[in-house]
């Protein structure tokens, strides 16, 4: 918050990425554990001539989100590597350390920590698809979303969510400089507002509105009035999924939002998106996103496990998400960096 007289946002002293990594990469050592040692997976591929993702899903009989998280996670860490035809081979460290029969297999030393609680996670993941609880919690195993309707819990997760975003809102607006003449802007599933919030700081001719279910919609409002943003950002109350969006906007903003859905469901949220959006008006994907040919980055495959274990979702790549925009009717679609391992992707629905 604290604008100066431009808009820009006062900015910390030193960098948090390391602290956004430690906390979105916490799953991802439990999933590595799991395939070298449940599935010794580098031993099954290093005695195959050709393998293909489709090949593992069948024959180890493993859900295919979550194998896809996986296999892109061992690429980003230089353990396997996307080859021809979307065959994988083992990279050389992966095949001197982690396979059978060789005289340096390390497998026995990850094997003595498989009997972490979040490793028997991953592996109902990987086998059936089931999400976790959040946090692995054992008290209350309602998937994270259904879990919101409780204040207390929606209290800690709009905290969560706050937090992550007074570093990142600034970056995010100023990322959407080349937008044009936008006035009014929608942050579907925008929780505290924060990224609104640095929007219209950044642009104070913009109207912003942020859509929300209960409670999670008064937690908000509460918050806006507190940070004397109440005149310039309104929260909605409704349900992305259900019935049509809100019209009269010509911004549409998914911060964090679309890792969390299976394609299905982010295909409906476009879909939606693209019916209530203005002609000629904007979408924005604000997230952690995985590169074209998903081979990293290693930070946001590892946040993708996090969002395997415990969401329908995962972390989209840009080469993902662009045939599902399409699909929708969105075009010139394009992606830019922000900070923090985050970019956005951005598409515009044609004018009339
Ligand atoms: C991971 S949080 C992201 C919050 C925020 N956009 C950000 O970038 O930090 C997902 C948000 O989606 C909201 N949400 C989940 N299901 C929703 C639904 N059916 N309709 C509207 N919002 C929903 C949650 O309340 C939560 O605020």
């Amino acid at each position: 918050m604290n604008p100066d007289s431009t808009g820009n946002r006062a900015r910390p002293l030193t960098d948090p990425v390391s602290l956004y990594r430690l906390r979105e990469g916490v799953y991802a050592a439990d999933l590595l554990i799991v395939a070298i040692v449940e599935l010794d997976l580098f031993t099954w591929i290093g005695r195959r001539a050709e393998v293909r993702a489709a090949d593992i899903e069948k024959e180890l009989r493993l859900d295919s989100r979550a194998l896809d998280v996986l296999i892109t996670y061992l690429v980003a860490l230089g353990l396997l590597e996307r080859a021809p035809n979307e065959t994988l081979r083992l990279s050389p460290l992966a095949a001197e350390h982690l396979v059978a029969d060789s005289s340096w297999d390390m497998r026995a030393y990850f094997g003595s920590l498989s009997e972490r609680p979040g490793c028997a996670e991953m592996m109902t993941a990987l086998r059936s698809g089931k999400t976790s609880s959040w946090s692995s919690a054992t008290e209350d195993s309602r998937d994270w979303s259904d879990r919101l309707i409780d204040p207390g819990w929606a209290r800690h997760v709009v905290a969560s969510m706050d937090s992550r975003g007074l570093f990142l809102g600034a970056e995010f607006a100023a990322a959407l400089d080349e937008l044009p003449d936008i006035r009014r802007s929608l942050d579907i599933g925008g929780d505290s507002g924060v990224y609104s919030c640095a929007l219209v700081d950044r642009r104070p001719e913009v109207r912003a509105s942020v859509l929300e279910r209960s409670p999670v919609d008064e937690l908000g409002r509460e918050l806006l009035v507190r940070r004397g943003y109440a005149d310039r950002v309104n929260v909605i109350t409704g349900d992305m999924f259900n019935g049509p969006l809100p019209g009269g906007f010509d911004l549409h903003i998914y911060s964090h939002v679309l890792h969390d859905w299976s394609e299905a469901q982010v295909r409906d949220l476009l879909d939606a998106s693209y019916a209530a959006l203005e002609p000629g008006g904007w979408i924005v994907d604000h997230d952690a996103h995985i590169n074209a040919d998903k081979t990293g980055p290693l930070p946001v495959a590892e946040y993708s496990v996090m969002m395997m274990h415990g969401t329908h979702g995962k972390c989209w790549s840009v080469s993902e998400l662009e045939p599902m925009l399409t699909d929708s009717g969105f075009v010139d679609v394009r992606h830019k960096d922000t900070i923090s391992d985050r970019s956005v992707v951005i598409a515009r629905k044609p004018a009339a």
